[in-house]
C-alpha cells in the first residue's frame, strides 16, 4: 500500500461540510469537519487530486508533527525533532507561514522566524549549506499553526491559497472568493442543474466569478489546472511523473467536459465589470463559452429559448448606514424580474442583509448563513413558482398586518376591548347612517373618543384608513402596541371589510 499521509484542508468558516463531501468523493478517508477546515488521511495521489480539484479548500496541508512550544526555545527544539532532509533540498528556498491562537507566542513574524531559524540550522550542519528564503513562489512552504502552545507543523502542498485560481487578474468592488462562488453554486445545486443543461444566469456578474465557477464546474474542469505554481513542485518527495499524469487526466476531462456546456450568460449595467469579467473568461480559457454583456437589471429577461435553470447572484449589499434604504428597490425589482421572466426556474441570491432579501417578494425555500470575507451573509435559496410568490402590494400589506394583530390579541384581550367596539358600533349608527342620507362617502366614524385608544378612523369611499395619534414617550411602547393590534383585530368584523382595505399609520399631532 502507498505511503499514507495526514492532511489537512483548511476553507472559509461555514463550509467545512460542503468541504467534507467534496475530499470524501476525491477519495479522502476519513475526512472530519474541524473549524475552518477538514482533517482528512490519503496517499501523495490523493493530496495532489485535493490540490487540483478542490473547488472549496484554501491550502492542503501534510502534517508532520505536533510539538509543545511554550517558549521560542521549546518550538525551536520541537521544529528541530522534524527530519527536514526528507522535505527540503538544503538548496532549495523556504517560507514560513505562522499562524498564532491563544498561545504565549503571539508575534508571528518572530515565531516564523524561530521555526525558520530551527529548519536551516538543522540542514547547514548536515549539508553545510542552507535553504535561503523566498516570500514569493518558494520551493517549500512550511505551515504553523501554535494553538494553546502546541505547534501543528505541516508542509503546504498548495503554497498558495487555492481560491486563487489564476484566472481573475482584473476585479472590480467587492468581488467573491472563487472557493466561495463554487460553494454557493452548490447550494443552489448548479452541478445537477447543469447535468440536465440548466442555463445559468447572473444579472449582476460583476467580474464574472460566479459564471466562471459554474462553468468550470459544469465542464468537469478542474480548478487548479490554470494553476503554474504549488507549494509541492519544490518538496523533495515530489513525484513529477504523478502529478503530470493526474493533470493530463484533468486536462483531458476539461476538453471533453466543455464540449457540453450548457448556456451561461451574464450582465452588469458597469461596463467596467463586463471589461473584467470578459478578461477573466478569457483567462479561464473559456472565450465564447460565457456570454456577458453590458445590461441594466430592468431589462433582464431569459432570451427565448433558453432551458430554465438557475439565476444566481450577489447583488450590491449596502454596507454603509443609509444605503441600505437606497438598494432596497434594486432587490424588489430583482423579485419582480424572477416573478415576470423565470418561472420555472430556481434562484440563489448572496445578501449581507436579511431585509434587503425580503424586498424581493418571493419566499425562499433555503437559507444558509456564511462569511463573505469578513460579512456575516446568507445564500437565499428560491423556486421560482407562483405560490411562493409574495404579494407587495399595499393591500396585500394591509392584509397581512391584520391578520397579525389578529393572531397577537388572544381572546380575553379581545373582551377588554368591548368598550371600544362598542363605541364604534355606536357611531356607525349614527355617523354612517347621516353620512348615507347626506350622499357622502366618506366620513370620520372615530376620533379618539375613548382615551385609552388614540386614533382616528375614517371611511373613504370603500377603504378605511386608522390613523394612530403618536404616544407621549413616557407611555409603555408595548401598551401602544397591543392597544393598535387590538382595533386592527377587530375593525374588519366591526366594519364588515375585508383586511386588505384597512390601511394604517401613525401620525404626530
Ligand atoms: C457585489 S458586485 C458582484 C460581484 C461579483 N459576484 C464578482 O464576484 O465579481 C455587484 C454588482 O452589481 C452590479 N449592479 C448594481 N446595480 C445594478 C443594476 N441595476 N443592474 C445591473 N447590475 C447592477 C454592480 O455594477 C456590481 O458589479
Amino acid at each position: 500500500m502507498s505511503r499514507q499521509y495526514q492532511l489537512f484542508a483548511t476553507t472559509p468558516k461555514g463550509l467545512e461540510l460542503l468541504l467534507v463531501d467534496e475530499l470524501r468523493a476525491l477519495g479522502a478517508k476519513d475526512p472530519r469537519e474541524k473549524l475552518a477546515g477538514v482533517s482528512f488521511q490519503g496517499d501523495l495521489t490523493l493530496a495532489y487530486k485535493a490540490c487540483l480539484w478542490s473547488r472549496l479548500a484554501n491550502r492542503i496541508l501534510l502534517s508532520l508533527a505536533s510539538v509543545p512550544a511554550d517558549t521560542p526555545d521549546e518550538l525551536y527544539r520541537g521544529v528541530q525533532s522534524i527530519a527536514w532532509d526528507e522535505h527540503i533540498d538544503a538548496k532549495a528556498t523556504l517560507a514560513v507561514h505562522f499562524v498564532s491562537s491563544n498561545s504565549n507566542i503571539t508575534h508571528t513574524l518572530f515565531g516564523a522566524q524561530k521555526v525558520k531559524d530551527a529548519i536551516v540550522d538543522q540542514l547547514r550542519e548536515k549539508y553545510g549549506v542552507r535553504p535561503s528564503v523566498a516570500k514569493e513562489e518558494p520551493d517549500v512552504s512550511v505551515y504553523v499553526y501554535l494553538q494553546r502552545d502546541v505547534a501543528a507543523i505541516s508542509i503546504d502542498l498548495s503554497g498558495e491559497s487555492l481560491h486563487k485560481r489564476g484566472y481573475r487578474l482584473s476585479q472590480v468592488t467587492a468581488p467573491l472568493k472563487e472557493n466561495l462562488a463554487a460553494a454557493i453554486l452548490k447550494r443552489c445545486n448548479w452541478e445537477n442543474i447543469a447535468k440536465d443543461n440548466g442555463t445559468l444566469m447572473d444579472p449582476m456578474c460583476g467580474s464574472g466569478t460566479l459564471l466562471i465557477e459554474g462553468a468550470l464546474m459544469a465542464a468537469d474542469i478542474a480548478p487548479g489546472i490554470m494553476r503554474e505554481y504549488f507549494g509541492f513542485l519544490g518538496w523533495k518527495q515530489h513525484q513529477p511523473a504523478l502529478w503530470r499524469k493526474l493533470w493530463d487526466e484533468a486536462n483531458a476531462r476539461r476538453e471533453a467536459g466543455i464540449a457540453r456546456l450548457p448556456q451561461i450568460i451574464g450582465y452588469d449595467e458597469d461596463a467596467e465589470a463586463i471589461k473584467s469579467a470578459f478578461e477573466n473568461i478569457e483567462r479561464a480559457g473559456l472565450r465564447g463559452k460565457i456570454h456577458v454583456e453590458k445590461r441594466d437589471l430592468f431589462e433582464f429577461t431569459p432570451m427565448t429559448k433558453l432551458q430554465p435553470g438557475l439565476v444566481v447572484t450577489n447583488p450590491p449589499y449596502g454596507e454603509r448606514l443609509g444605503e441600505v434604504e437606497e438598494i432596497k428597490p434594486l432587490y424588489t425589482d430583482l423579485g419582480n424580474r424572477l416573478k415576470l421572466a423565470f418561472t420555472g426556474w430556481k434562484a440563489g441570491v448572496i445578501t449581507g442583509n436579511p431585509d434587503l432579501g425580503k424586498q424581493m417578494g418571493l419566499r425562499s425555500k433555503k437559507q444558509y448563513a456564511f462569511f463573505n470575507g469578513a460579512i456575516p451573509s446568507q445564500l437565499l435559496l428560491f423556486d421560482v413558482e407562483p405560490q411562493n410568490f409574495v404579494d407587495r402590494s399595499p393591500e396585500a400589506d394591509n392584509a397581512r398586518r391584520v391578520r397579525a394583530a389578529q393572531r397577537a390579541v388572544s381572546e380575553s384581550q379581545q373582551a377588554a376591548i368591548e368598550m371600544f367596539a362598542n363605541r364604534i358600533k355606536k357611531n356607525l349608527k349614527h355617523i354612517a347612517r347621516q353620512a348615507k342620507r347626506e350622499g357622502k362617502t366618506s366620513y370620520r366614524i372615530y376620533d379618539a373618543d375613548l382615551p385609552d385608544y388614540a386614533f382616528a378612523i375614517d371611511v373613504d369611499g370603500d377603504k378605511i384608513y386608522v390613523r394612530e395619534y403618536e404616544a407621549p414617550k413616557n407611555i409603555d411602547i408595548k401598551k401602544v402596541e397591543r392597544r393598535r393590534q387590538e382595533v386592527l383585530a377587530v375593525l374588519p368584523e366591526l366594519l364588515s371589510v375585508d383586511p386588505g382595505v384597512i390601511y394604517f399609520e401613525v401620525i404626530s399631532e
